[in-house]
């Protein structure tokens, strides 16, 4: 009978099989699919796996530094940290079209990623947490097959040119089963049950011009509201939450002065594969406990607002 720890056992064999002595370097998101796959490949073969996390200044607040603690102190994973995010800040200067911004971060992700595999002296192996639903579907994660809604984000071309071959353990499996092989390695239930986040990360959560500060802002934010929905306990019940930044700004008042700052959309969905969604409906209370906090905790924001668009029409990220 079939069992994840049969599963993993039999990966770890084909994992030795086809890497032999060989190099293998992998690119960690933060996110399940590549952690798992990582962990999975340095049960395999140990130390001949290198991972490269790319910090490009568009990630979640603490998430650069969970990710250190997960893989270098949790599972002495060998892990490179590269610090882009000037260079990604820099690159995004004056970049306000949605798909200008992805074209470029998955661009220099990409060259970021070949610097530190040339750095790292080259790789035999190029690791991925390409899954089944990816495999079968490779079109765009909004469009129907002709139609690039929006440019998607990984390290295509890469492998072809630096010569490298592609290990995909995750191939046979779908999200629910990642996510038990990863309860499997030892991944705890908060790690392994977090909602998805887009490759381009926060730029395409912050329309217009992206910046630095926007992105300091937009952080706190995001960190408040999802320790209310947490507190709430209404995590899991969610797919995908998360807040805006909104290139607008509104008058306020707080106390005796005038405000004169961002708006800030906060965004719930429910959802089974993310090709279609419904909003969450938070009761008022909820919503009201939100705002506040963010208005009093983050300096920038003096509006907040909730989104009530289902997918479609909308999409579930704003770009
Ligand atoms: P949309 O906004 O297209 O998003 O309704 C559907 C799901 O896909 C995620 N998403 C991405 N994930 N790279 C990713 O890895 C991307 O470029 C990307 N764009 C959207 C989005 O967060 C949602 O879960």
């Amino acid at each position: 009978d079939w069992t994840m720890a049969a599963y993993r056992d039999t990966k770890v064999a084909e994992i030795r099989q086809q890497v032999g002595t060989g190099r293998v370097i992998c690119g960690l998101s933060g996110g399940v699919d590549s952690s798992v796959a990582a962990i999975l490949i340095h049960e395999a073969i140990g130390d001949q796996l290198t991972c490269v996390f790319v910090d490009h200044g568009l990630l979640r607040l603490n998430e650069r530094e969970q990710v250190e603690t997960l893989f270098r102190d949790h599972y002495n994973i060998p892990l490179v940290v590269v610090d882009a995010e000037e260079r990604f800040m820099n690159g995004l200067a004056g970049v306000t079209d949605p798909e200008a911004k992805r074209k470029f971060i998955g661009g220099e992700f990409i060259a970021v990623f070949e610097e530190e595999a040339k750095k790292l002296g080259g790789a035999d192996f190029l690791a991925q947490g390409t899954l089944y639903p990816d495999v079968i579907e490779s079109v765009s994660f909004t469009g129907g097959p002709s139609v690039t809604i929006k440019s998607h984000h990984n390290v295509g071309g890469l492998p072809e040119r630096m010569n490298m071959k592609l290990v995909e353990p995750l191939r046979e499996l779908f999200k629910d089963e990642v996510r038990e092989l990863g309860r499997e390695l030892g991944l705890n239930d908060q790690f392994v049950g977090r909602h998805p986040f887009p490759g381009p990360g926060l730029a395409i959560r912050i329309p217009g011009e992206v910046s630095k500060e926007r992105c300091d802002i937009l952080r706190k934010a995001d960190a408040v509201y999802l320790e209310e929905i947490r507190n709430a306990g209404l995590y899991d019940a969610i797919w995908q939450a998360f807040a805006v930044l909104l290139p607008v700004k509104t008058v306020g008042v707080m106390g005796d002065y005038r405000t004169y700052d961002h708006v800030c959309a906060l965004r719930a969905v429910t959802s089974v594969d993310g090709m279609t969604a419904d909003i969450y409906p938070f009761d008022a209370a909820f919503l009201s406990r939100c705002a506040t906090r963010i208005i009093n905790e983050v300096k920038g924001i003096n509006r907040v607002v909730y989104d009530h668009t289902s997918k479609p029409p909308g999409t579930i990220e704003w770009e």
